[in-house]
């Protein structure tokens, strides 16, 4: 099957036209490629960049730390007063985000929660301006009402991999072991198109990003 949301030739040139990253980042991107860690593509990077110097975050949670990539990304986009909460289960991960982290020189403003965001984030309390997305992606619609919960209105829920390589276009598309997932994944970009509290739009860059505003809280259906 070919899995791709973009031509891959278009995907190149687009790439081949952003800055790199250079230091700590740019170590961990090659650190990422042997063994293969999935950190946050350069263009969802990129896009986010841009999207943040108009957002302008102050506090945010991620689900899905990995090695700490692209929590080390945004802190460094949010300035000194930017706080970053983040979840990761994978203990091997969590050592590697730690290390990263400690480098980074990032450890007042990025907090590991370490465990199953299953069970994190219903305890979660207080608010969030921001919510990556990033981990557990046949688990993201059993977390939206918590998330929603978290996001004050005007807030923005933004999600990685939301296309699965293509595969949620349809169910002919996905092999017999990730039919489960890409269901999954069908019902969430259902949720987050017609919540009356979002408005959303989904990108097919990177492996699909979606972004949603919190536009109104619950109940108020029409404003
Ligand atoms: C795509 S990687 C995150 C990449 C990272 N956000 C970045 O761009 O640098 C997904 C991570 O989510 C973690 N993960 C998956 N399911 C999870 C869950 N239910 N709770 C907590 N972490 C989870 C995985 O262990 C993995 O490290």
């Amino acid at each position: 099957m070919e899995e791709r949301i973009i031509y891959p030739e278009l995907n190149n040139y687009l790439r081949s036209q952003l800055i790199p990253n250079t230091g700590l980042l740019k170590e961990l991107e090659e650190f990422a490629k042997n063994p293969y860690i999935p950190i946050i593509q350069p263009e969802v990077a990129q896009l986010l960049k841009v999207f943040f110097s108009y957002s302008k975050p102050k506090k945010l949670l991620e689900v899905g730390t990995a090695i700490g990539y692209s929590a080390i990304f945004f802190a460094e986009l949010m300035g000194k007063k930017g706080e970053i909460v983040t979840i990761e289960r994978n203990p091997d991960m969590i050592k590697l985000a730690k290390e990263n982290i400690q480098k980074a020189g990032l450890v007042d403003r990025i907090t590991i929660l370490e465990g199953d965001a299953k069970e994190i984030l219903p305890a979660l309390e207080g608010e969030f301006d921001t919510v990556f997305l990033d981990g557990a992606k046949g688990q993201y619609g059993k977390f939206l009402p918590k998330i929603l919960q978290l996001l004050p209105t005007g807030g923005t829920l933004i999600t990685d991999n939301i296309l699965y390589r293509g595969i949620v276009a349809s169910e002919e598309l996905a092999p017999k072991k990730h039919i489960t997932i890409a269901r999954n994944l069908r019902s969430y970009i259902y949720d987050i198109t017609h919540n009356h509290m979002l408005e959303t739009t989904v990108i097919p860059i990177g492996d699909g990003v979606g972004i949603s505003r919190k536009i109104r809280g619950e109940g108020n259906e029409k404003n």
